[in-house]
């Protein structure tokens, strides 16, 4: 089976790896993937956003399977252009997609369907925003309606940093369009769980639980990135939090968009707190998280390409998705100054016997020498039978992986060892 995969991040490096599993494979197609993933798949220089180019490539080399997994081509309609073309996809069409392309259309799903969220307001213009927010309680929580890189997000600790917020998105158009309409949302607090889960419309298999570690420096200090490293499972996340929510969000989001004629097949990312009041929605996106996927797929014991099959052929309820029982920790090395600006270019060395669980993200091969690319560079993945184990092992790994700039946190893990340790 030629299989084509659409991305160029850790992520796609962790898919790709466990796609290759699967003994019918013979080849993989990175679209465009990067200096890293070119050693476990044939990459080819096609912008993850180029839709034509990308079926132009699958229908020319006749691929049999095709994984999209960022979300611009997923909310641009990746699949659904593959899908006319006659080949199969692991992914939502692009009026599903729309569940993490427009955080108005999600809120407004979830209040139609009475799943737990933060309250809110939308607003599309900012003159409306601004007089709402002189009474509005602090902090607040303001979001652009459009993917932002994963930027869109601001908590407003005062009633100035909100103000300014909103003239910054919607005045100055700080995200572009994405910014045209915002959600000003009530601050929610409590434990953070991400939840991927496999759905192909009918029923949902979640995967294992995990947790992100969002800001830049140690202690949750610093800007908002796309994520430092990552846990799984995630100990606040017991069984019976695990059925509530299977029970109030998980269930009621895919029969809400079946109801609203926009089935998701694919997985569904499913960004919660754990409030006080119960465990609510703060995001859904139609795609693996990164670094999420990191942890959750080398605990993945069932073969992933059945798995992504079963969710296409509509046949997931007979598939078994079975995760084994051990921990997992993945540690972001990244460029310094990253989510800002850094150097870049320099010579990366990672020990052979530490490959298999190394994701490469931001880095390019250079005369045949894998460099530094971008923010985020590598994640270090341990798996082991305990989580204090999975940390230390992924730090060890860590420190026998070199480039310059390197950069990254101390303390993954260190709110999970806490939670589980005390
Ligand atoms: P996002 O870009 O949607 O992943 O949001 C970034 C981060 O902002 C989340 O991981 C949360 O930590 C935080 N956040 C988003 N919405 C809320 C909210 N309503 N209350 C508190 N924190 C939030
Ligand atoms: N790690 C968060 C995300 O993938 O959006």
């Amino acid at each position: 089976m030629k299989i084509t995969v659409v991305g160029s991040g850790g992520r796609e490096h962790a898919i790709i790896k466990k796609i290759k599993e699967n003994p019918e494979v013979t080849e993989i197609f990175a679209l465009p993937g990067n200096g890293g993933i070119a050693k476990d798949a044939t990459c080819v220089s096609i912008d993850a956003k180029d839709i034509d180019g990308i079926v132009k490539f699958a229908v020319e080399n006749e691929i049999d399977y095709a994984v999209v997994a960022p979300d611009d081509p997923l909310v641009l309609g990746c699949v659904d252009a593959l899908e006319a073309k006659g080949i199969p996809c692991f992914g939502p069409r692009a009026n599903a997609a729309i569940i993490e392309g427009s955080k108005v259309f999600s809120k407004n799903l979830m209040k139609k369907y009475n799943i737990p969220t933060a309250s809110y307001e939308v607003f599309d213009n900012a003159e409306d925003a601004l007089a709402y927010l002189e009474n509005a309680p602090i902090p607040t929580v303001i979001k652009a309606d459009g993917l932002a890189l994963g930027k869109g997000v601001i908590i407003a600790e005062t009633r100035e940093d909100a103000l300014a917020a909103v003239k910054e998105i919607m005045n100055d158009k700080k995200f572009g369009k994405s910014g045209d309409r915002i959600v000003i949302e009530e601050f929610l607090t409590g434990p953070e769980v991400s939840v991927l889960a496999f759905t192909d419309g009918i029923c949902v298999k979640p995967m294992v639980s995990s947790m992100d570690h969002k800001r830049a420096l140690d202690g949750d200090n610093g800007l908002n990135t796309g994520g430092m490293g990552t846990v799984a499972p995630n100990p606040y996340y017991t069984d019976e939090i695990a059925e509530e929510c299977m029970k109030k969000i998980f269930v009621p989001t895919i029969e809400a968009m079946n109801k609203e004629g926009r089935t998701f097949k694919g997985c569904l990312y499913f960004g919660l707190m754990l409030t006080p009041n119960g465990p609510k929605v703060i995001e859904y996106n139609c795609r693996f998280g990164d670094p999420e996927t990191q942890v959750v797929l080398p605990l993945l014991e069932s073969d992933l390409l059945t798995v992504m099959q079963a969710v296409t052929n509509s046949t997931l309820s007979d598939c078994p998705v079975k995760f084994g029982d051990k921990n997992a920790c993945c540690v972001i090395m990244a460029s310094e100054g990253y989510p800002l600006s850094y150097e870049k270019g320099y010579p990366i060395t990672i020990p052979s016997e530490l490959e298999s669980t190394v994701y490469v993200a931001g880095a390019a091969l250079k005369d045949g020498v894998l460099c530094t690319s971008g923010g985020r560079v590598l994640g270090v993945t341990a798996i082991a039978d305990t989580m204090r184990e999975a940390v230390d092992g992924a730090y060890k790994k860590v420190e026998n992986i070199h480039f310059g700039n390197a950069y990254y946190r101390h303390d993954i893990g260190k709110k999970a060892l806490m939670a589980k340790e005390g």
